[in-house]
């Protein structure tokens, strides 16, 4: 385990109510945590993501989608922002855009997703919904590095929760937050502990 001068400084993504950005938020006031939420991007104006980063005194930043010439423009506005805030780490969460080839290639190594499945079931979009469509008895949720793919990079933690007979897709997903809100801030730890290990597909500790 690495011991680091200073805690690991982290960009959250988000879209929407943002409530595993809080949970990070959450996680990083504790004095003992070794990361920081440095800086929170949003592509939408009024995402509640956008209030818990000021709350939290945090720069909460809007890029308009609609101010970039294309999906390249957008993404380098981002990269400069991460670059302007010397981010280390980038972790997605509920960012509804699709990133670049180059974006994602420039953060190879240190950007990093959760999704409410267990992957490779059900990627993409609402999976809860398609858990229980498919009458999976199991659920969970996945922390992954990105790659070019929806939802297919190599995986570095997974939680399971069961299915309930009666589960709703609103319930299935409550019951998966939970867990999501726990894993997000252990796997932000072990990178900023230096015990992520990255060997193909495989991630291990270090
Ligand atoms: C979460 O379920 C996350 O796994 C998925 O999008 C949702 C975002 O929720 N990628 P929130 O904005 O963090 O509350």
């Amino acid at each position: 385990m690495t011991t680091r001068a200073e805690p690991l400084r982290v960009a959250v993504l988000a879209s929407g109510r943002g409530t595993n950005l809080q949970a990070l938020l959450d996680a990083a006031r504790s004095a003992d945590f070794p990361a920081r939420v440095v800086v929170v991007i949003s592509d939408r104006e009024r995402a509640v993501a956008l209030e818990r980063a000021a709350a939290a005194r945090v720069p909460a930043v809007f890029l308009d989608p609609k101010a970039s010439a294309d999906r390249d423009a957008y993404d380098a506005a981002m990269l400069d922002c991460l670059e302007r805030h010397r981010v280390e780490l980038v972790c997605l969460a509920g960012f509804m855009r699709i990133l670049g080839g180059a974006f994602v290639a420039r953060l190879r190594g240190r950007l990093v997703n959760i999704h409410p499945s267990l992957l490779p079931a059900f990627p993409g979009l609402r999976p809860q919904r398609q858990a229980l469509d498919h009458g999976v008895k199991i659920a969970g949720v996945t922390v992954h590095f990105v790659d070019e793919g929806v939802d297919t990079g190599p995986i570095i933690a997974q939680a399971s929760v069961p299915v309930r007979d009666d589960d709703t897709e609103e319930s299935l997903a409550e019951r998966i937050l939970v867990e999501e809100h726990r894993l997000y801030p252990e796997v932000v730890r072990r990178f900023a502990e230096g015990r992520v290990r990255l060997q193909g597909r495989r991630v291990g500790e270090r």
